[in-house]
């Protein structure tokens, strides 16, 4: 049980591997991280026998920017017949677990094994808990076995709200028929990752005003007309008709770096395709002088060092905050709906 995998979207190995990495060795934790590109996973091999259990202890995963999910465990080979009595045989030494999710890697290979995972779900978790080793809603860890091939699975255990909100970290949202673009499932999925569920009623309240920064053709509008808030759509495109008849958006053909609202708003949301750097200081300067009470950020990243590139700008985020004496909680993710990019969340505290 001494490696943590974590799962990410291919092509992130990299980043994920830097994070822990720099995780683990401000924790102490001895190990080295390892990620084959591609694999849409990384590993971190613990060298002590607790080094996985200390670090999903002191870590919180929702801070953590690159991992998708993560679990505690190791490899076991098993065979093509009867997968099932080697998994039961192997979990006896594994305390009793409250939940069982079956995963695969976003991968070529991930999707092929989803079939085979969806068979093979309901005779083992049957089979688990007849053995006494599956307890549903009781207080244990999560059983997360991730397949890597129909002969290898990572047996994992994570705690349940320490971990993803959903199976390999992928949310299931329905794209909404009336939305203007695709896009419109990045800030709902940043809400899910952000704000917790039973906050939204208070936080993304009827009646709030909120501006959103390169708006057209209105993806992140329609999220927050759908919450029933007031907003400034800023862009020089065009907004969905849809969203206008609606009355709650004003359209402003201005550029969003320049524009402030005559009064504060409670949200400012921003998509525009930049410098990261640009939308950082953006987010900074918003949150800074108050011009909002919460934001959600988008920040593209072009560059090869990813990791290093988004932990600087948080830096700077933060410090720059701290010099103005401004308190605020900051968080960052690769969301599902993420490519090359992160999502941020600044809450004004306060
Ligand atoms: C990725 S799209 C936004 C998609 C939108 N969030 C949605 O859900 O439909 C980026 C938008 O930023 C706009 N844009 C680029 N630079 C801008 C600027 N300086 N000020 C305002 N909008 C800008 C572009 O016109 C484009 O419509």
């Amino acid at each position: 049980m001494n490696t943590l995998l974590l799962h990410c979207r291919p092509g992130f190995e990299g980043e994920v591997c830097a994070e822990i990495s720099e995780q683990a060795a401000r924790l102490e934790v001895a190990g080295y991280a390892r990620g084959k590109a591609g694999s849409a996973c990384g590993e971190f091999v613990c060298l002590d026998a607790d080094g996985a259990q200390r670090l999903m202890t002191h870590l919180r995963f929702q801070q953590l920017i690159f991992p998708r999910q993560w679990a505690r465990g190791s490899y076991l080979p098993l065979p093509e017949q009867d997968r099932i009595s080697v998994l039961l045989q192997y979990l006896a030494d594994y305390p009793v677990c409250s939940g069982l999710w079956l995963e695969v890697f976003d991968s070529n290979d991930g999707k092929e094994l989803s079939t085979f995972c969806r068979k093979f779900e309901a005779p083992l978790r049957k089979a688990l808990v007849a053995a006494g080793r599956l307890r549903e809603g009781g207080s244990g860890p999560r059983l997360l076995l991730t397949f890597k091939s129909g002969r290898e699975v990572f047996v994992g255990l994570a705690d349940a709200k320490n971990s993803a909100l959903w199976p390999m970290g992928i949310p299931r949202l329905k794209f909404p028929r009336q939305a203007p673009s695709r896009s419109t499932l990045k800030l709902e999925e940043a809400w899910h990752h952000f704000i917790p569920r039973d906050q939204w009623d208070k936080r993304l309240a009827e009646g709030m005003t909120a501006v959103d920064l390169g708006a057209s053709p209105g993806g992140w509008t329609w999220q927050l007309v759908n919450r029933e808030m007031h907003v400034t759509a800023v862009d020089n495109g065009p907004m969905a008709e849809s969203l206008m008849g609606s009355g709650m958006v004003e359209h402003l053909q201005a550029d969003g770096f320049a524009f402030r609202p005559r009064r504060p708003v409670d949200w400012m949301v921003c998509d525009i395709v930049e410098k990261p750097a640009r939308n950082a200081a953006l987010l900074e300067t918003w949150i800074g002088e108050g011009l909002c009470r919460e934001a959600v950020v988008n920040l593209k990243l072009p560059m090869k060092q990813r990791y290093a590139e988004v932990t600087r700008l948080l830096e700077r985020i933060a410090d720059g905050l701290a010099e103005r004496g401004v308190k605020a909680q900051i968080g960052c993710k690769q969301l599902y709906h993420d490519r090359e990019e992160v999502t941020c969340h600044l809450r004004r505290l306060g």
